[in-house]
């Protein structure tokens, strides 16, 4: 008889998105989901020892769609059992994101955090986060939001600031006091080539992190790219 391996692929959630302020899920999404999904195993995620990993972060989590699914990679491999938290600053996501996590039906796994960027975290999760993942809002304002107009909720989905990233560079101010230096702890997000992405590196490397390209994906105006930081450990 032929040998046929059998590959089970982990699905992705079940997403309803009914909140109009709320980001539905998108290629950008996809691209982090698909990469955790290529890069674990009962022993390793992305080279980090799965056991190692305690405290997980989905910082902007929007529908709830990463944490969901990093709680069913949970369900999948035995070794993996962080803590699933998720963050967001708007109050509808957080909502949104709460009924995503009973529609997959793993009710209460998750911890909720409202808050703009780390401001309202708890200090007792300072240094404790192996892996964060911020699929940011990345684009350039300059010229698509006209001058004195207010942010509305939904800008929060996208929009950066002038540079595209001044809400990353807020992000990562604070985001070293919030990853376990004591081991290999890594940073997940998403950039764009609407922005300029050689200044975001430099400014990166100023502030102590090593960063890689991992994944780039062409949809029809740029490219998302997909990044991982580590911090040099002491
Ligand atoms: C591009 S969406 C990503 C949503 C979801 N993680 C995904 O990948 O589908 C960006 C998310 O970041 C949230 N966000 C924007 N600014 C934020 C801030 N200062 N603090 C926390 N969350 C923020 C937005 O509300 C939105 O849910």
């Amino acid at each position: 008889m032929e040998n046929v391996i059998k590959i089970t692929l982990t699905s992705d959630p079940v997403i309803i998105c009914d909140y109009e302020n709320v980001y539905p899920p998108s290629d950008d999404t996809y691209l982090i989901l698909d990469y955790f999904r290529n890069n674990i195993n009962q022993n390793y995620v992305d080279g980090i020892d799965i056991r190692n990993i305690k405290k997980i972060l989905d910082l902007g989590t929007g529908t709830g769609i990463i944490a969901i699914f990093l709680e069913i990679l949970k369900a999948k491999y035995s070794n993996f059992n962080p803590k699933i938290y998720a963050s967001d600053i708007l109050e509808e996501a957080i909502k949104c994101a709460k009924l995503n996590e009973k529609e997959n039906h793993i009710e209460n796994q998750i911890n909720f955090i409202i808050s703009n960027l780390f401001k309202s975290f708890p200090e007792n999760l300072k240094h404790s986060f192996n892996i964060i993942i911020f699929n940011p809002p990345y684009l350039p304002s300059s010229g698509i939001i006209e001058k004195n107009r207010t942010k509305t909720k939904m800008d929060y989905s996208w929009d950066g600031g002038i540079t595209g990233y001044d809400v990353f560079l807020t992000f990562i101010e604070d985001a070293k006091n919030f990853l376990d230096l004591n081991q290999k702890s890594y940073i997940y997000f998403i950039s764009s080539s609407r922005t300029n992405i050689k200044e975001l590196n430099k400014i990166l490397v100023r502030k102590g992190f090593t960063n890689i390209e991992l994944e780039k994906k062409h949809i029809f105006f740029e490219d998302i790219i997909l990044n991982r930081l580590e911090i040099k450990l002491a």
